[in-house]
């Protein structure tokens, strides 16, 4: 039986800024995948799962003058914006995040949102959760080695969903329902691994 010491929160961050997106369908799918889990109805007190989505809590491309890393209170940095942020990612102890794969890399938004911290981002667990054509599977090695920069633990599993097919593929490019949460789902193998990955990251919150 697991269990934290608090009611710790678990930012939940959705890692597309394209209009339209499949994100927040997948990140839906993931949140009931974890909700409905015996890991998390054995897990007491719960973990708040909570959205922080890349497209809303927008940043401009980087423009702080500070180098985060040297950054050791949000009075430091120059931009409001990066106080913004930088106050916002204090109130999580660990993150998922819904990472799409573009041109086999990690979206550019993604980057952006780890570069303006540092501190913030270190010794917290982070999953990573790639999906694509192809699953993401090299999103998520790249994407895991700038978590790894910033110091945070990322978890050894990276549960990567691939669309069935290139009608769905199409589908998720229009951002159309892909019925995720539906009869005839898909993906229900691949809650396995999700749940894996989410037993590790629990694992590791204090
Ligand atoms: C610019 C771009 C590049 C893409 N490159 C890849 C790729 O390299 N591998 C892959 O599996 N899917 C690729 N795709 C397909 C995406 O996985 C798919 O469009 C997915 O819906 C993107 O997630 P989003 O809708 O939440 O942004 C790409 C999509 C876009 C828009």
């Amino acid at each position: 039986m697991g269990s934290t010491t608090e009611n710790q929160m678990i930012g939940v961050i959705l890692c597309s800024s394209r209009e339209p997106r499949v994100c927040p369908q997948i990140s839906d799918f993931i949140i009931s995948t974890i909700k409905e889990s015996e890991i998390y109805s054995a897990t007491s007190p719960k973990p708040t799962l909570r959205i922080i989505d890349l497209a809303k809590d927008t940043l401009p491309l980087y423009n702080e003058p500070t180098i985060p890393s040297q950054v050791k209170h949000h009075s430091g940095y120059i931009q409001p914006h990066t106080i913004t942020w930088s106050l916002e990612i204090q109130k999580y102890s660990a993150f998922i995040f819904i990472l799409p794969q573009y041109n086999r890399g990690y979206p550019a938004v993604a980057k952006n949102a780890i570069d303006y911290l540092f501190n913030e981002w270190t010794g917290k667990p982070a999953l990573i959760i790639s999906y694509g054509g192809h699953g993401g599977a090299n999103s998520a090695r790249q994407f895991s080695e700038v978590l790894n920069g910033v110091k945070m633990k990322v978890v050894g599993t990276m549960p990567a969903l691939t669309f069935p097919g290139r009608e769905v593929l199409l589908k998720a490019l229009k951002g159309e329902d892909l019925g995720l949460d539906g009869k005839g789902a898909f993906w229900e193998e691949e809650r396995k691994g999700i749940l894996k990955g989410v037993g590790e990251l629990f694992g590791l919150l204090s």
